[in-house]
């Protein structure tokens, strides 16, 4: 298998998970590079459901390394808390590693989001309150603590004192909350340091070696393309790079060691949070996605917006990301519509366009302009070969594959690893 980056060609929880664990079984080396816990990646294994926030999610094969490198940002309670589920569930985490570069969550990052998106009012984001926008911001203001420094315990409190010092100020006159305790902050997190020393390590050697030697690497992606910092509807994205780059700025890997970009794709489109979704369908059939698809969140339990798909964001992601094929998942979903639409263009000041357009606050005015097709009723959920889908069935993925440009060589059917339609 060639090295391959899986991303969000959506607005994430696009099945990535699913699509990553599928790949996994050939691969050797999977990297999560962004974000934090603020993914939800879900896997299931007969009665068996995995639900990964900061692990990747090749930890479920014995032989993959699981790498949480430079890029993403760890609450070390929530890693410790991953480790101790996997592990009670007797899944191995010997072969896990993490970045001495990943920025650490503390306590006032998670206390800040949360403060940031209340002063927002009806602005307000709808982050996961994680603390991922104010992690971020302090590793940009090169102010953030990193996992070199939370693994030792003089560096850390040095770094926490200084820390605290800033963000209790801010706390107390700004927002007029409550300081945090410094030493409380330190007892917290020395155990969880212990409990995380042994797996951390420089991981840009780690993958960069493990290529060298022909190993294959997969690339987790978190969130999605249009959730990017830089590529996504701004403001209400995450803050993180979300795009298939993201993978060789968050592991420290050069653009060639990616040979494929696998982005994964609903049958149809949801987001969580606010912001623009010009094919959201607030009818019977958003109802109908929405219970059908379980589209309750993973790592908030929120339900998600559900709408028709739209190829105008597609095609933007095919673009940002080089995708060279796609992965269609829950197309089992839409079983049951009669009638399924695709949007294929909007109509922005009264002329037609296939593509996004450039500020963000337009696409709110725009008109998502559809391709009408007739659905199918046949329970798919158990089909493997593209050939047994009903006639309607074949023919959306092939209309969707003609508006989008690039294969879908993936089809998933059902959240079950076997669930899966290789083209
Ligand atoms: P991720 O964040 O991109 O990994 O996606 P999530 O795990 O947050 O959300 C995807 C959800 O869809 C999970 O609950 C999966 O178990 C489920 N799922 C994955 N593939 C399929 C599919 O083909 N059909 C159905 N019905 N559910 C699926
Ligand atoms: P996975 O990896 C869906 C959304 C939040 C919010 C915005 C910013 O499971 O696909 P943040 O907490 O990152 O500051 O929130 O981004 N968001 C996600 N939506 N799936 C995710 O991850 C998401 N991670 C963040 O809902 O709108
Ligand atoms: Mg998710």
């Amino acid at each position: 298998m060639p090295n391959i980056a899986v991303v969000g060609a959506q607005w994430g929880d696009e099945a990535k998970g699913k699509v990553v664990d599928f790949l996994a079984c050939e691969a050797d080396v999977v990297v999560r590079y962004n974000g934090g816990n603020n993914a939800g990646h879900t896997v299931v294994l007969g009665s068996e459901t995995f639900k990964f926030h900061l692990v990747p999610c090749g930890i479920l094969n014995a032989k993959v390394l699981s790498v949480i490198a430079d890029g993403v940002v760890v609450d070390p309670e929530v890693l410790v808390t991953e480790m101790d589920g996997l592990t009670r569930r007797g899944i191995s985490i010997e072969k896990l590693r993490v970045s001495t570069n990943a920025h650490v969550i503390m306590p006032y990052h998670r206390l800040l989001d949360r403060l940031e998106e209340e002063g927002k009012g009806r602005k307000a984001i709808g982050t996961t309150i994680r603390g991922i926008g104010p992690v971020y911001a302090d590793k940009a203001a090169r102010i953030g603590i990193r996992i070199a420094e939370l693994v030792d315990p003089a560096r850390f409190r040095g770094r926490l004192a200084e820390n605290l010092k800033l963000k209790n100020l801010l706390l107390e006159k700004v927002y007029g909350a409550e300081p945090f305790s410094e030493e409380a902050i330190y007892q917290e997190y020395s155990a969880y340091a212990e409990r995380i020393r042994p797996y951390v390590t420089n991981t840009s050697y780690v993958v960069n070696w493990a290529a060298a030697e022909g190993q294959t690497l997969l690339f987790e992606g978190a969130q999605g393309t249009l959730l990017d910092i830089d590529h996504g509807t701004y403001p209400y994205v995450t803050s993180s790079h979300s795009v298939a780059g993201g993978a060789c700025l968050g592991t420290g890997i050069g653009p060639r060691a990616i040979d494929r970009v696998i982005g994964v794709g609903k049958a149809y489109t949801t987001r969580v949070g606010a912001g623009v979704f010009p094919t959201e369908l607030l009818d019977d059939v958003g109802d109908y996605i929405r219970e059908r698809g379980k589209e309750y969140g993973t790592t908030t339990g929120r339900a998600r917006r559900c709408g028709w798909l739209d190829t105008v964001a597609l095609r933007f992601s095919v673009m940002v990301n080089g995708l060279t094929g796609l992965s269609m998942t829950l197309l089992d979903v839409l079983t049951g519509l009669e009638k399924l639409k695709v949007c294929k263009a909007y109509k922005c000041d009264g002329s037609e366009t296939s593509q996004l357009p450039g500020d963000w606050e337009t696409v709110q005015e725009c008109v998502p302009i559809y391709n009408e097709l007739p659905g199918w009723s046949e329970d798919i959920s158990g089909i493997t070969r593209f050939d047994d889908l009903p006639a309607n069935a074949r023919a959306y993925v092939k209309h969707v594959e003609e508006l989008v440009g690039v294969p879908i060589e993936i089809i998933s059917v059902g959240p079950e690893r076997g669930q899966t339609i290789v083209r």
